[in-house]
């Protein structure tokens, strides 16, 4: 079996939290891309937003994933990775990859109240807006997330369902 396990989604669907809690109980390895391109640049992702713009960030992220050497680990790619150039296809060269689904409002719900430390809906006024913004990525977004190697739809799922989910989903690999 491919060693590494791929969380793909929206942003705010909770993959860097549910990836943490999975790679500690599997004893596996977590990284996460933000994580790996704010450390390779030394920047935040809203500095390289706003130093860059966003085709800069999408270049990093395509040359993060084309170099990455992983192994055991799982991995939390960020929300739009999946949707640009090659990626994909590189991710699933990775690991397997999971799409967390989850509906736009539960979305908006939770991205509300961090949405300054997101570059792409920091400048967003009301909760209207958000969901709109999101229900309209998602539509772009979904015919590449959905060519995962999973799709779990976690709509009215408590944290600890998604993990034992996931659990399952990684042991049934074996
Ligand atoms: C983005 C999602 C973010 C981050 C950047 C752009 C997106 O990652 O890469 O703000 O385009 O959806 P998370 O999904 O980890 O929040």
């Amino acid at each position: 079996m491919k060693s590494n396990i791929v969380l793909i989604g929206f942003m705010g669907v909770g993959k860097s939290t549910i990836g943490k809690q999975l790679a500690e109980t599997l004893t596996m390895d977590f990284l996460d891309t933000d994580i790996l391109i704010e450390e390779r640049m030394e920047m935040t992702i809203p500095e390289i937003f706003n130093k860059y713009g966003e085709t800069h960030f999408r270049n990093l992220e395509s040359e993060l994933i084309h170099t990455l050497k992983v192994k055991n680990t799982i991995l939390s790619a960020g929300g739009g990775m999946p949707c640009f150039g090659e990626n994909l296809s590189k991710l699933k060269q990775i690991g397997m990859t999971v799409y967390l689904k989850i509906s736009p409002d539960k979305l908006a719900e939770r991205l509300w109240v961090v949405r300054k430390k997101r570059p792409l809906i920091a400048g967003l006024n009301s909760v209207k807006e958000l969901t709109n913004f999101i229900e309209s990525k998602l539509k772009l977004r979904e015919k590449f997330y959905d060519q995962a190697d999973k799709v779990m739809d976690i709509n009215g799922k408590a944290s600890c369902e998604i993990l034992e989910d996931l659990i399952n989903f990684v042991n049934n690999l074996k």
